[in-house]
Parts: structure tokens; C-alpha cells; sequence
């Protein structure tokens, strides 16, 4: 018996992202992804992880294989049918891991055996005795999964796992394989399993839901209640069909409700953003915006009574704090909900020290803004603060005067001129294409070269005289600024939004007291 074991309220985290959350739609991993991945669950405290199928095909074999080898500090598990080859298989590729776990599974209810496996249960039960037993000869470390349990009879199911735990395993998984169960239910459910077998000691319950009616993390917790201490699930939830229960999501209600449940798990919750997103860019399966803990907008509010309410004290509309789970911070999402008070935290925040009828303008403006813009961003706000409130009459800093670019063999030329405080500046450069070629020129020509943080060119129609509309966000140090340019001539059009956005970052410096980092010519 481990430590683990031991402590009674602690909840093993069992992640099954590699092999049930692989089998999701659209999601395929190659070997590096996995171990990428797997050393990440790793570092965020997982306890097993589940790394593949061994007999399914070589790719998994070969998963499985390494990260058993290659990552350190979680117990590694491979899935196995009770076939023998599919137990040897998992054998050979686990044998020199250092801590690994066999997960063998048959199902157990009336329409899989007699539908799918074609077998009585009186075969399944020997299969288990056979399997778990052989398993068990290879293996210190045996879970034992009755597929579909939920819809499994309940005395035979008892049969079943009292033959597991007689054969050699360690772990006992009730699996809610089609997502049929419902909390209450499968609460008194899992209890009758657990009263009925009553295994010894040193055998955990586990459970292992899925999320087709929206219930596989309730479904979870329910189980935990009745007296499981392993939980099955999968970083956003990923997974067969509507997916599996969500890590986050059961390990967060664990610990943002510990007064009710009463359990702890070894995770490092800070972790679970960046695990998070590396799995959804990996899998290329995208977070919904609202996915509860780790979407876009789980701590982000927009009405303005909410804003008001987390400005004054964010306990008032959040239950843990966005840092407890790697999120980057309460965000204020400033649209046409918002009300004054946020909007005039963010102006401070960007570093504005507006006069109270200044602000009073730009948040009717802001207002204007939101009905034709549906999320305002800050470089939006800045550019208002700017163009409409602090220097409204101002000449801009820098008007584009001529340019002139040569294309064609070899790298393009630009030569640009600008005018400046009655004068004229002049310079030029070479680049990748025309527009490369001119913002290297201009670069030179003003001795500036802030972050170029986005940059695009669209048509404002579909002919082939169509106006080309230039957007271009700037970075220097603190200050963000965004710079639009129209013009028939896309070159143009880069050109002048690239002059609005520096003469915003000059307007917003002075505006803030500090001076933009001048920059030695760059080469040509
Ligand atoms: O959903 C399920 O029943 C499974 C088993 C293999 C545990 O994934
Ligand atoms: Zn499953």
C-alpha cells in the first residue's frame, strides 16, 4: 500500500487525455505530442497516466513505450482487453517503467455482452479471472474497468468485481460508458458496489463518466461521495463524443468546494491553463470561450454591474481566483454592458490621468464605439484617448509626404519621405516585398522601431478596384497603439497605418510623461 493509499482523503487523479481523450473527433497525436504532454500532467501532479492502447496499433505500442520510460514522477498505465496478447502487449511496453499500472477492461452489461462480445456472463466472468489473473503475474499495479457498468445488473456486476479483486487487481473502475447515468442514482449505485464487494483495504474504487447528457462531472463527484478515491477524466473534458469529465473541472470542485467534499488532490491547480491550452493546440480541438475554468471567458466579465461588483471585490462574482488555475487575471471584457466604473479602470490601468470631463467624454464616446465595434480592446481606447481627447487639434507628428518602391528580381526597395515639424525626413531601405521594404525605410527615417504586434490588409469590396484597408497595432515598451490606412494602393495603405499608430504612440508618451526609446538607424 502507498502513501496515497494511505490517506483517505486524498483523490487519485487518474488522466486518460492519450487514450480515451485521443479517441475525440478530429483529435490525433504523434509520439513527440504525447510526450510533450505527458510531461506536462506529469509536473501538474497527475497520479496516473493513462498513455495508450499497447495492442492497438504499433504508434500506440510505441507511446506508451516511451513515456513509461521517459517521464518521471506519475504512474504510468496502458489499456489493455482481457485477451492475452492485448496483457502481454501492455507488459512489453511498460516492462522497464518505473512505476506502471495495467488497465483491463470487458464489459459487463447485458447489451455489450450479448451484442458486442457475444459471450455469456459466465464467460465474461471467467474472462476476468483469466485476465485479471494473468495480469496480475505481470503486474503489481491492476485496475480492473467493467465497461458500461452503469447499465450493468447490479448483482452480476458485484460477481464481477469480487472475481477481479479474488484474480489480483488493485483498482476497481465503474465506468458510465455511454454517459447514461444521473448524479443521485449513480450515488446509491456506486454505494451498493462498494457495500456489495466489500473489498479489502488496500482496493480503491475509481470511476470513469462521460459527458453525454452534461453529467460526467457530476456523475464523478457523485461516485466520490459514495466512496470512490480514483477519478478518470481528461483536460477539457476531451474525449469519445461529448467527451469525458473534465479534469479541471472535477479537481477545481474539489478544492474550491473542499468545506462540502472534504478531499484533496496532489495537483498543482496553477498549472492547469497552460496544460490546458498546450493540449487544445496540440489536439487542434479548440476551448469553448465558456468552458467553466480554462475557457477564454471563465473570469472574464462584461455587465456592468458585475464589473462594478469584482472592481469593489471580485469574491463578489468569482469563487476562486484566476491565478489558482494559471489564468492570466480577471479580465474587465469592456463592450456596450460595461458600465463607467470599469471603463475608468481601464483608463488608469493603460496609464491615463484624464480630468473628470475628459473621461466623462471619452466614455460617451466609448459608448459610440461599442455599437459598431463588439469587443473594444485597449489599443481601441488608447487610439480614442488620443485622436478625440488629448490632443484633438494637435498636428500628428509625422504626415506621409511621398514613397516610392521597386520590385521585382531580388529583395524590393522603398524610399519613403515624411514630413515633420515644417521639415522633411528621408530614407530608404530593402525588404521582404514592398511593404516590408517601406516599414524598414520608415524605421530608418524616424529612429524608431516599436513591436509590430499585428498587422493586416483587407479589401473593402470584391472588385478588383477595391479600396485596401491596412490595420497595424504597435507595441513600445507599455504603450499600445493601433493605426488604420485606406488607400486603392495597398502599399499605401500599409504605409499610413503604420504612421497613424506611431504618431498614436507619440501622443500617448507625451501624454503619460515618458519618451519612446529612440533606436540607432537600422540597417538599410
Ligand atoms: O468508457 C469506458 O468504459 C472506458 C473503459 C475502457 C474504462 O473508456
Ligand atoms: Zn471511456
Amino acid at each position: 500500500m502507498t502513501e496515497k493509499n494511505r490517506d483517505k482523503n486524498r483523490i487519485w487523479i487518474f488522466d486518460t487525455t492519450l487514450r480515451d481523450g485521443e479517441q475525440a473527433a478530429g483529435g490525433n497525436l504523434n509520439v513527440a505530442e504525447k510526450l510533450q504532454i505527458a510531461h506536462r500532467l506529469a509536473r501538474l501532479g497527475v497520479d496516473v497516466i493513462e498513455a495508450g492502447f499497447p495492442a492497438a496499433s504499433p504508434g500506440d505500442f510505441e507511446c506508451v513505450r516511451t513515456i513509461g520510460q521517459e517521464v518521471q514522477g506519475s504512474t504510468i498505465a496502458g489499456l489493455a482487453r482481457t485477451r492475452e496478447q492485448d496483457i502481454r502487449a501492455c507488459y512489453d511496453a511498460l516492462k522497464s517503467a518505473p512505476s506502471r499500472r495495467i488497465h483491463v477492461f470487458i464489459a459487463t452489461s447485458p447489451i455489450h455482452m450479448q451484442d458486442k462480445l457475444r459471450l455469456k456472463p459466465e464467460e465474461v466472468l471467467q474472462e476476468v479471472k483469466t485476465g485479471i489473473s494473468l495480469a496480475s503475474s505481470l503486474f503489481e499495479d491492476v485496475e480492473f474497468s467493467a465497461e458500461d457498468a452503469s447499465r450493468s445488473e447490479l448483482p452480476f456486476l458485484i460477481k464481477v468485481f469480487k472475481m477481479a479483486v479474488a484474480s489480483g487487481a488493485t483498482t476497481l473502475n465503474i465506468p458510465d460508458t455511454v454517459g447514461y447515468a444521473t448524479p443521485e442514482e449513480f450515488y446509491e449505485f456506486c454505494k451498493a458496489i462498494i457495500e456489495g464487494v466489500g473489498a479489502p483495504e488496500h482496493v480503491i474504487y475509481s470511476v470513469h463518466c462521460h459527458d453525454d447528457l452534461g453529467l460526467a462531472v457530476a456523475n464523478s463527484l457523485a461516485a466520490i461521495r459514495a466512496g470512490a478515491r480514483q477519478a478518470e477524466c481528461t483536460i477539457n473534458g476531451l474525449g469519445e463524443r461529448a467527451g469525458n469529465a473534465s479534469l479541471e473541472e472535477i479537481v477545481m470542485a474539489l478544492k474550491v468546494r473542499q468545506d462540502f467534499y472534504g478531499f484533496t488532490t496532489g495537483l498543482d491547480t496553477t498549472k492547469l491553463h497552460s496544460v490546458s491550452s498546450l493540449v487544445s493546440r496540440l489536439s487542434g480541438i479548440a476551448v469553448p470561450p465558456n468552458k467553466a475554468i480554462v475557457g477564454a471567458n471563465a473570469f472574464a466579465h462584461q455587465a456592468g454591474i458585475h464589473q462594478h461588483g469584482v472592481l469593489k471585490n471580485p469574491l463578489t462574482y468569482e469563487i476562486m481566483k484566476p491565478e489558482d488555475v494559471g489564468a492570466s487575471g480577471t479580465e474587465l471584457v469592456l463592450g456596450k454592458h460595461s458600465g463607467r466604473h470599469a471603463f475608468n479602470d481601464r483608463i488608469e490601468h493603460l496609464g491615463y490621468a484624464l480630468t473628470r470631463e475628459q473621461a466623462q467624454t471619452a466614455f460617451e464616446l466609448f459608448k459610440k464605439l461599442c455599437d459598431t465595434k463588439k469587443n473594444v480592446s485597449d489599443g481601441d481606447i488608447s487610439a480614442l484617448i488620443a485622436d478625440e481627447i488629448l490632443v484633438p487639434d494637435q498636428k500628428n507628428m509625422y504626415e506621409l509626404k511621398h514613397y516610392s518602391v521597386r520590385t521585382g528580381e531580388g529583395p524590393a526597395l522603398a524610399v519613403i519621405t515624411l514630413a515633420t515639424n515644417g521639415g522633411e525626413i528621408s530614407d530608404a531601405a530593402t525588404g521582404n516585398g514592398p511593404v516590408d521594404a517601406a516599414y524598414r525605410a520608415i524605421w530608418r527615417a524616424i529612429e524608431l522601431e516599436p513591436e509590430l504586434i499585428s498587422f493586416s490588409i483587407d479589401a473593402t469590396s470584391d472588385h478588383s478596384d477595391a479600396m485596401g484597408e491596412a490595420m497595424v497595432t504597435l507595441r513600445s515598451g507599455e504603450i499600445v497603439a493601433p493605426g488604420r490606412g485606406v488607400s486603392t494602393d495597398i502599399v499605401e495603405s500599409a504605409i499610413k497605418a503604420l504612421i497613424s499608430a506611431v504618431n498614436r504612440l507619440y501622443v500617448i508618451a507625451a501624454a503619460r510623461g515618458v519618451e519612446l526609446q529612440k533606436k540607432q538607424k537600422p540597417a538599410a
